[in-house]
């Protein structure tokens, strides 16, 4: 199995994205680490903890990272879209489990030390990451994959900037200008890989307490989502489909590659830009299958304790 960091900001779509990576056989989470961005690093701990007990998993460290961004400090993350919990306001119990007394680097540096085939999975800005990149001893993971950027697509905070590298642009530049063998899962693919309100019904029906919780927080982000998005119903699988990505499970994945570059000032700050070429980076431009499919159909074949 696939050993597999995480490090997140741990609102709803990366809620989904932790319960998929638990239920899929390919892989194994062996650590989380937190960043500031949907909510406060703190509480995206507090969250996946909580989570995790959901599960029954008491196993993975999850360590705190960053609260504070690169570029500005954090000020407060995104309650319309991931409610004031970052978990769309279900008030789940606090977890026995405390996080891991190590900050986020250090996790990440012990974990790529004892891992030379570690993928890491970033589902927030990359703050940790640029700072573990900056560290005397920093490796190359074996791969990253983040869920960022918009090329063709347009931004979801601004009209060019997508939230996980708007955040904290000056981090994605840090990490972007390292030679690691780097996937972009950006907007570009995730707006059209969706959760209706059908497939919440399906998501409700599963047994246990994690998939309760998911099934739970939902109706607040396809909310959001509706109307304003989307014609209907139905919210954006960002980071669930960056976890298939990670995972390695998607179907016809077709990527371009070339240097990734990240614009720092104002106006255009945070948007994504490409030159095509050869390069350690690439971003995924589409894949066959749906990812909704591959989440629930996982999600359904796990035993979740109640
Ligand atoms: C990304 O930003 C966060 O709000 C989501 O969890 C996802 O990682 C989407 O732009
Ligand atoms: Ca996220």
């Amino acid at each position: 199995r696939r050993p597999i960091l995480v490090d997140c900001d741990t609102g709803i779509d990366d809620a989904l994205a932790l319960a998929y990576l638990l239920a899929e056989p390919a892989v194994e989470i062996v650590g989380v680490t937190t960043v500031s961005g949907n909510t406060d690093a703190a509480r995206a701990a507090a969250n996946t903890l909580s989570l995790f007990e959901l599960a029954g998993v008491d196993d993975i460290p999850v360590a705190v990272g960053a609260h504070d961004f690169r570029g500005r400090a954090y000020a407060g993350g995104a309650p319309h879209v991931h409610g004031d919990d970052g978990i769309g306001g279900i008030a789940l119990a606090a977890a026995a489990r405390v996080h891991d007394a190590r900050p986020a680097v250090e996790l990440i540096d012990h974990l790529a030390a004892r891992h030379p085939d570690l993928t890491v999975l970033a589902l927030g800005p990359l703050t940790n990451l640029a700072a573990y990149a900056e560290t005397p001893a920093a490796a190359a993971f074996e791969r990253l994959v983040v869920m960022g950027g918009a090329f063709a697509h347009s931004g979801n905070v601004t009209a060019w900037a997508e939230a996980n590298i708007h955040n904290d642009p000056e981090a994605a530049a840090v990490v972007f200008a390292q030679e690691w063998d780097t996937t972009l899962v950006p907007l570009d693919v995730t707006m059209s890989q969706t959760m209706d309100a059908t497939d919440l019904v399906r998501l409700d029906a599963i047994a246990g307490a994690l998939p309760r919780a998911l099934a739970a927080m939902l109706p607040f982000y396809l909310d959001f989502y509706a109307g304003r998005v989307f014609a209907d119903r139905r919210c954006a699988l960002h980071d669930p489909l960056a976890a298939m990505v990670a995972a390695g499970v998607l179907r016809g994945v077709s990527v371009s590659s070339g240097q990734v570059e990240v614009r720092l000032e104002r106006g255009e700050r945070g948007r994504t830009v490409s030159s095509r070429g050869s390069s350690t980076q690439r971003w995924v431009r589409g894949m066959e299958g749906s990812a909704v499919e591959v989440l629930l159909e996982r999600l359904e074949s796990r035993e979740w304790p109640d």
